[in-house]
């Protein structure tokens, strides 16, 4: 299938140059972090996609074998590229260096992305999810912001002037001057992403295809002639981001020993599966990508490029321009397909001086400041006309027709390789699927949000849930005089903060002349706070998305969900550190992510009310972001200097554990724990807010985040409850 083209670039048809063409659509959805892929004909066509690549017919053995075989490529592939760079002067370097790093951009800036939902609440104790997430932790730049590796990319990307279209990286579908083909292999990866239980050792496998295979050979080319500019170790998936952190591939290979350790043999099918259809991807979109640089090299295919580029915005106004018998309007409107017979005429024309652009009309003239060409090409189009120009032999002889030059023909692997299925859509994907039914209550509910995927009915639920609970929350907020403050002030919260930790620590003074609870008592509320705790984090899991974990105001929540899950380590989870004040306790509950835990007739119905809203709101974390913010605050101040304390002391005098308390009162500190980030992460996203009245404008959004703060513990009375119900009936009208 693979199309051939000549020295005209990108011959392909006219639907696939669209930046809605799936395959670029596909890298769209992957990238959106409430996305909901419903399971219907999509995973069919996932997994016929990681077939797409025939097998070879004596395959690989294992996953030693694979490796090995990836290595070879990427060192013979980067080989291939360096030699790119014989006899090449420095503006012909400057093409290749753009073209690369342009061509590895789809990829490079969502280094690691598909790691970024294999944590769930239901599973969040697992030993592999946690090890999955200490990968993916690395990856993002934990503890900083912009830190991810896609953020040094980016750098790089700044560096070169070729950030435009970079931020978010969705945006880089619209980028005309990367191939389709760029977006084929993270598109289909990040897609995975979003069923990461359908797809978690598949996931693996690609992942680590593209930590052995390392710097991406293509950018090889770019390192050696930019080595300084850019954090090189932190572009490469195969290093350590800390000095004496293990190397990316390494923690990859452990993790998948860890799933394979515990999984049957079809999961060892299944990582050398996604192994092997990640480097088959990665040669195929590697051989087109050095193709086109190939051809680059050659200024007349830049030149043809843009004319094919330019050629219909600029066939509406030459008309009045003659070249060779045509108006220049005609040759442009034909040039966007086929722009090899312009460049001749062109070439022949007295708008431009073979050799010397800076005298060649075309250069000095027609697009100068009174000419009637004006701002039709950007700056660096110039730089590829004058290129152009100055190669062409001063002889006076006409060009050779660049189509005709048979030495330097372009084979591509053009998008026509990676025909793709609509159905690999979202929005198209929901019209073929049942949309299933709405939890029939609260603990089916909480059953259904324990993964990160579920039905359209599920997602309605969730989104009904949280609209009622936040209705709630907002009822009579303005006579409210324990929340957050009416008004948000420049300096910040950390001094609204100190007086909360002050009235916390004299309200534990006040506390402790009073009894404490009985061991039933205190056993009673350990239980039932269970469903909650077990979930620790929940609130912040759509914070693990790759472009939220590594924002300003992300990462302060990435970071803070990465403790709650005990950042990798399974003694400091916790949940399991729930667990094991549970254990003492006598009481051994199923599986978080269980039925049987949703259904154990031990827990009160009530019991589940905060932890749904947690689940529901915690899929949106753009839709809810202020609310979120709002909620995180409340909820990592909310025992600090008190009622952990009170907790300890309740703990301790029964001969319990006080190491789950002990932990929060600890790592939520008001100076530098997560009450702090919380705090710290209200005050960054309003400070970048307009101070003024309107939509979007600080006092609206700080409205919100104070009803999220309420939203822990909204008002429970009659006038609370109608607003719920009110909110949630106009929403529907709205809809209707
Ligand atoms: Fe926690
Ligand atoms: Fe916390």
């Amino acid at each position: 299938m693979l199309s051939h083209r000549t020295h005209e670039p990108r011959a392909q048809p006219e639907d696939c140059q669209t930046a809605d063409s799936v395959i670029r659509s596909m890298y769209v959805q992957g990238t959106d972090p409430e996305v909901w892929l419903s399971a219907g004909r999509l995973l069919p066509e996932i997994r016929s996609e990681l077939r797409r690549f025939p097998a070879e017919a004596a395959g690989p053995a294992g996953i030693d074998q694979l490796q090995c075989l990836a290595a070879a490529w990427a060192s013979e592939e980067a080989g291939r590229y360096r030699a790119l760079l014989d006899g090449a002067d420095s503006t012909t370097r400057g093409v290749l260096v753009r073209r690369a790093a342009l061509g590895c951009a789809p990829l490079a800036l969502m280094s690691g992305a598909w790691l970024q939902w294999l944590t769930a609440p239901g599973h969040a104790e697992d030993p592999v999810a946690l090890k999955g997430l200490a990968l993916y932790a690395a990856d993002v730049g934990v503890g900083h912001p912009r830190a991810s590796r896609g953020d040094a990319y980016l750098e790089l990307l700044r560096h070169l002037h070729l950030s435009e279209n970079a931020v978010p990286a969705a945006r880089l579908t619209r980028d005309q001057r990367i191939d389709d083909g760029a977006f084929y292999l993270p598109g289909v990866l990040l897609t995975m992403s979003r069923r990461p239980d359908d797809f978690l050792a598949e996931i693996f496998g690609a992942d680590l295809c593209l930590r052995t295979v390392g710097l991406l050979p293509a950018l090889t080319v770019v390192k050696e002639l930019l080595p300084t500019v850019a954090d090189w170790p932190g572009i490469d998936p195969a290093t350590a981001r800390q000095p004496a952190g293990l190397a990316g591939s390494e923690q990859c290979r452990r993790t998948i020993e860890a799933l394979l350790s515990r999984a049957d043999a079809g999961a060892r099918r299944q990582v050398m599966l996604g192994f092997q259809w990640a480097l088959n991807a990665l040669r195929h979109w590697s051989d087109g990508l050095r193709t086109e640089l190939d051809a680059s090299r050659d200024p007349a295919y830049e030149m043809a490029e843009l004319l094919r580029l330019r050629g219909r915005e600029g066939a509406v106004y030459h008309r009045g321009l003659s070249l060779g018998g045509r108006s220049l309007s005609e040759w442009l409107r034909d040039s966007s397909a086929h722009p090899g017979p312009l460049l001749e005429v062109l070439a022949g024309s007295r708008l431009v001086k073979p050799g010397r652009a800076a005298a060649s009309p075309l250069v000095n003239g027609l697009i100068s400041e009174r000419g009637p060409m004006f701002r039709v090409f950007a700056p660096e189009d110039l730089t590829v006309l004058a290129r152009w120009i100055d190669s062409l032999p001063a002889t006076g002889q006409p060009a050779a027709d660049p189509t005709a030059d048979g030495a330097s023909q372009v084979t591509a692997v053009a998008s026509a390789m990676y025909e793709m299925s609509p159905l690999l859509l979202a929005d198209t994907d929901a019209g073929s699927t049942a949309p299933g039914r709405a939890p029939a209550d609260l603990r089916e509910a909480y059953h259904l949000l324990q993964t990160r995927t579920g039905t359209p009915a599920l997602h309605r639920y969730a989104l009904a849930y949280v609209d009622r609970w936040l209705a709630r929350s907002g009822h009579g907020i303005d006579r409210d005089r324990q929340g957050l403050p009416t008004h948000w002030k420049p300096e910040g919260l950390q001094p609204w903060l100190a007086e909360q930790h002050d009235q916390h620590g004299h309200e534990f003074e006040e506390s402790s002349a009073s009894p404490g609870p009985s061991r039933q008592e205190l056993i009673t509320s350990t239980i039932q706070l269970a469903p909650l705790t077990l979930i620790d984090g929940a609130w912040l899991q759509g914070f693990t998305n790759y472009e939220h974990a590594s924002s300003e105001i992300g990462f302060f929540l990435f970071e803070t969900y990465w403790d709650e899950l005990g950042n990798g380590e399974p003694q400091l989870n916790h949940p399991l550190i729930y667990r094991e004040v549970l254990a003492e306790m006598g009481v051994d509950l199923p599986p978080t992510g269980s039925m049987e835990f949703a259904r154990w007739p031990g827990f009160h119905d009530n019991s589940f009310e905060l932890p749904v809203y947690w689940l529901c709101i915690g899929r949106f974390p753009q839709t809810f972001l202020p609310e979120l913010l709002g909620l995180n605050l409340a909820m990592e101040l909310s025992g600090v200097g008190g009622s952990y304390r009170q907790a300890r002391i309740a703990l301790k005098t029964y001969g319990f554990s006080t190491r789950f308390v002990d932990i929060h009162n600890t790592i939520d500190n008001i100076a530098s724990g997560h009450s702090a980030w919380a705090a710290d992460a209200v005050d960054t996203y309003l400070a970048t807010l307009p101070a003024s009245q309107g939509s979007g404008a600080r006092a609206e959004v700080w409205k919100r985040i104070r009803v999220g703060y309420r939203s822990l513990n909204p008002p429970h009375g009659l006038g609370a409850r109608r607003a719920a119900r009110r909110a949630r009936t106009m929403k529907e009208r709205d809809h209707a």
